[in-house]
């Protein structure tokens, strides 16, 4: 049939449902009765084959890791950190709430795996016979959706200062499209991986789009909030912006509501969506990139690039993202835990597949709930101890249905006291704002609805193996999603 493996799909897939399976049991910390020291666990044998599938990803050379784990040579002083960071759940790196919700891209490792970790440390971390060392991963180099149809670079270098804070970064990327092109797979890579930090790109349409309007989000105020400065509240419809540079509360607040294309940070995947469904780009959109940079002490020169992968023909439905945030709020100085609210309401069914909670360095949570026109409620993703340092798109292992009627309501607490160590200054009122030492309230999301379908057709794709290997979570392969697209092109044949 094709040149995917089914083999490694089914294989990631079992692995998933094992993480899932030892999810509940732990809260952190000790490790359980059954963790007791054994020696005759070994590395090569027992805790290679969790290593190189769990955490070589990253912690190797030239990725965001700070040390290789692809031997036991680099293993072995590692060992009693290690024992600690998987133990009490630090790495690998995952910040929601395993309670709520089953994610695709979950990367955690299982009590088993933490087990055989901790107890293979406990026994003095032995090294065991060479040869039943399994063989390390292949890591795609380059592009890890495959060959884009096309890149679009930043027009000019940035130099990345030894050291300061730097201002995001806007750069305007053309897209010269004389017609609309649908991304099926869109991958960001970095120039400067020491120095970026994190990248979204956001698409820019000529005009504001005609599209039926289907969210309605309203900020919530709280009675107590200290009147701000009334600004536009982003909606669902964008609406005409200012120019990017401007760094004015109304284009940050209208920024909310650019549609965001593809972001990348650490630990991120690469979008890559199941046949029959696309983003669209707007004949003449232009591409904003957002870029984060952090200094490292030496100076950087960075110039990042985004490759799409592009669907042959309109699909059946357009991937849309919206934002419900609310940009009307201060949280006052030394405040440890303001809340601050945002609620979308559907007028139509839709499927929601992904979720990306955005603040800045005062964000403390987010959680993420829906109500049913029957009244149910349901917390969808909650991220407990939010980390600026990881910006994450939680992707839903099966989409959330919410009926028309349904409400969305997301939920934030801001710590703005001295105890929070990241805090730029616990004595400031602070208020929506680009800048890091401002702040945003946004829950993204992305969804389709389930009455505009565009393309009969597509819509009846037979595509089980694109859609099994998207549901199986992270691409194993490089260009793994260019087999899948070339096979849904064939399989429509
Ligand atoms: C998504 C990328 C990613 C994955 C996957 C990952 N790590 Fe890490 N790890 C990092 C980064 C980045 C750091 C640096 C600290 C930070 O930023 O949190 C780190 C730090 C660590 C540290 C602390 C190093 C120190 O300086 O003290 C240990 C130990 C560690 N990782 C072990 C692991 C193990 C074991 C796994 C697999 C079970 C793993 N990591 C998976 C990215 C990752």
């Amino acid at each position: 049939m094709t040149h995917i493996s089914l083999g490694t799909i089914r294989g990631a897939a079992v692995a998933m449902t094992l993480a899932w399976a030892g999810t509940t049991l732990v809260a952190g910390g000790a490790p359980q009765n059954g963790a007791a020291a054994d020696r005759a666990l070994t590395f090569s044998r027992d805790v290679a084959p969790i290593v190189f599938a769990k955490c070589a990803g990253c912690h190797r050379p030239g990725e965001v890791a700070p040390m290789s784990l692809l031997s036991f040579k680099d293993v072995r002083p590692w060992a009693g950190a290690i024992r600690e960071k998987v133990a009490t759940r630090v790495m690998p790196p995952w910040h929601a709430d395993r309670t709520y919700g089953t994610f695709r891209n979950n990367p955690s490792l299982s009590q088993a795996e933490i087990d055989t970790i901790v107890r293979w440390v406990d026994g003095g971390a032995r090294e065991g016979n060479p040869e039943d060392v399994p063989a390390l991963p292949t890591f795609a180099q380059g592009w890890q959706i495959g060959k884009p149809d096309q890149v679009f670079e930043m027009t000019a270098d940035f130099d990345v200062p030894a050291r300061g804070t730097i201002d995001y970064q806007y750069f305007e990327v053309p897209t010269n499209f004389t017609e609309d092109r649908w991304m099926q797979a869109g991958e960001v890579r970095a120039g400067d991986r020491a120095r970026v930090h994190h990248i979204i790109v956001y698409v820019r349409e000529p005009q504001p789009r005609a599209r039926p309007a289907v969210v309605r989000v309203r900020p919530i105020l709280a009675t107590s909030e200290p009147a701000a400065a009334p600004r536009p509240a982003p909606t669902a419809a964008p609406a005409p912006r200012p120019a990017p540079d401007g760094g004015a509360a109304p284009a940050a607040a209208s920024r909310a509501t650019d549609n965001m294309l593809v972001n990348w940070a650490v630990g991120e995947d690469a979008p890559v969506y199941p046949s029959g469904m696309a983003k669209k780009i707007p004949a003449g959109s232009t591409l904003i990139f957002q870029v984060h940079y952090t200094t490292n002490g030496t100076a950087g020169r960075d110039r990042s690039r985004l490759g799409l992968i592009f669907a042959q023909e309109p699909p059946a439905q357009e991937i849309r993202t919206a934002a419900i945030a609310n940009p009307l709020f201060a949280i006052p100085g030394g405040a440890s835990d303001h809340r601050v609210e945002a609620e979308a309401t559907f007028s139509e069914d839709v499927k929601v597949w992904t979720m990306h909670p955005h603040m800045h360095l005062r964000g403390k949570d987010m959680t993420y709930t829906a109500t049913y026109p029957d009244g149910r409620k349901e917390v969808v993703l909650r991220v407990p101890r939010f980390d600026f340092g990881w910006q994450t798109d939680y992707w839903l292992a099966q989409p959330l249905l919410l009926p028309k009627g349904s409400t969305l309501h997301v939920a934030a607490h801001f710590d703005n006291s001295a105890a929070n160590k990241a805090n730029p200054d616990p004595t400031a009122t602070v208020r929506w704002g680009d800048q890091t030492w401002e702040e945003m309230m946004i829950g993204f999301f992305t969804y389709t609805v389930d009455g505009h379908i565009a393309n009969r057709r597509q819509a009846g794709l037979p595509d089980t193996a694109a859609r099994s290997a998207f549901f199986a979570g992270r691409a194993a392969n490089p260009g793994q999603a260019r087999a899948i697209l070339d096979d849904r092109a064939a399989s429509s044949r």
